[in-house]
């Protein structure tokens, strides 16, 4: 039996649900029960009644499942699967930043420890963030951590100065506008489309700015012949099979990154035999602890009802 089939097999027996990013290797993608953003995910793993959820992705997407499901064993194939902007984050240095600011309501995006997440007001996606921000009623100064790209973007949306934090994925501050701008002309017809997370002079020349699903969505509802993707490469699955006629070009980094495209380490460190594994072992499992957990769970609950 193939690697897939036994993942089909064991998923059946043990009753578990697995839960895929779009940034996921394409063989992950396809055995997967749910392929989707961030928002996506956490959806699915708040209304899942499977009774292991094995999270294809990053650790704190596989921790918010855990805290949305403290009953359940939520396993992550590779716990190494981390994320430059949750780093950016360390809770020790962000819990002096809030205490600094007293008057500010913390909003956070998701890309953030279960520290980050319980010291936060309503924690947000790049698919909801701007509704989220302008659920504040205009009065009430606001920190936004901890990708300053997306606050910056939702700030120069809804006209508000946000308190940023300092932080950035690096998957996304790798696209190379110089290039971008040289494949454009070289492919006119192309539309750009980027990810919040990417940097303003990237934004600034792309059509359409959205979550990996508003991406998906967006070249579906507007057919053209090309598109050049500003996000992580392994959105191109995916997107690809929704639209297999267009020309997908995954925007170019720069000179020094380690690929021509942007791919994501983090995601990457997750393979079919991981997972396998991990189903198999029923480990690495996420655990956290229970006030924690708790704490946490509010602001992800203020958000999911805001998403409605
Ligand atoms: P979304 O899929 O929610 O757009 O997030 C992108 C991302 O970088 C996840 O780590
Ligand atoms: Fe984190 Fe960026 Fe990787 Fe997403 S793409 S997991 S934000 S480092």
């Amino acid at each position: 039996m193939s690697l897939a089939n036994e993942i089909l097999e064991l998923k059946k027996i043990k009753k578990a649900i697995v839960l895929a990013h779009y940034y996921q290797r394409p063989e992950i993608q396809e055995i997967a029960d749910y392929v989707g953003d961030s928002l996506g995910l956490s959806q699915k793993a708040a209304e899942t009644d499977a009774s292991i959820i094995v999270f294809a992705g990053v650790h704190f997407m596989a921790e918010t499942a855990k805290i949305l499901n403290p009953s359940k064993m939520v396993l992550l194939p590779d716990l190494d699967a981390g994320c430059s902007l949750a780093e950016s984050c360390p809770p020790d240095t962000f819990r002096k930043f809030k205490d600094a600011h007293p008057d500010h309501l913390v909003i956070t995006y998701i890309n953030c420890s279960a520290e980050i997440k319980a010291m936060s007001d309503i924690v947000c996606t790049s698919s909801n963030a701007l509704r989220i921000v302008e659920s504040v009623p205009e009065d009430k100064p606001i920190i936004f951590a901890p990708d300053k790209n997306l606050g910056k973007y939702i700030a120069k949306q809804t006209g508000r100065d946000l308190l940023l934090w300092d932080g950035s994925c690096v998957v996304h501050e790798a696209f190379s506008i110089d290039k971008l701008l040289e494949l454009h002309k070289a492919n006119p017809g192309a539309v750009i489309i980027a990810h919040p997370e990417s940097e303003e002079h990237i934004l600034d020349v792309a059509t359409y700015i959205g979550s990996t699903a508003g991406m998906i969505n967006y070249v579906k509802k507007h057919p053209k012949e090309q598109f050049i993707v500003a996000t992580e490469a392994g959105i191109l699955h995916k997107m690809q099979q929704e639209v297999p006629d267009t020309v997908l070009i995954p925007a170019p980094a720069q000179e020094d990154n380690t690929c021509a495209c942007s791919e994501c380490a983090y995601m990457k460190v997750n393979t079919l035999q991981k997972l396998y594994d991990c189903l198999l072992n029923e480990s690495p499992e996420i655990d956290v602890p229970k006030a924690l957990a708790q704490s946490a769970l509010l602001p992800i609950e203020r958000m999911l009802e805001l998403s409605k």
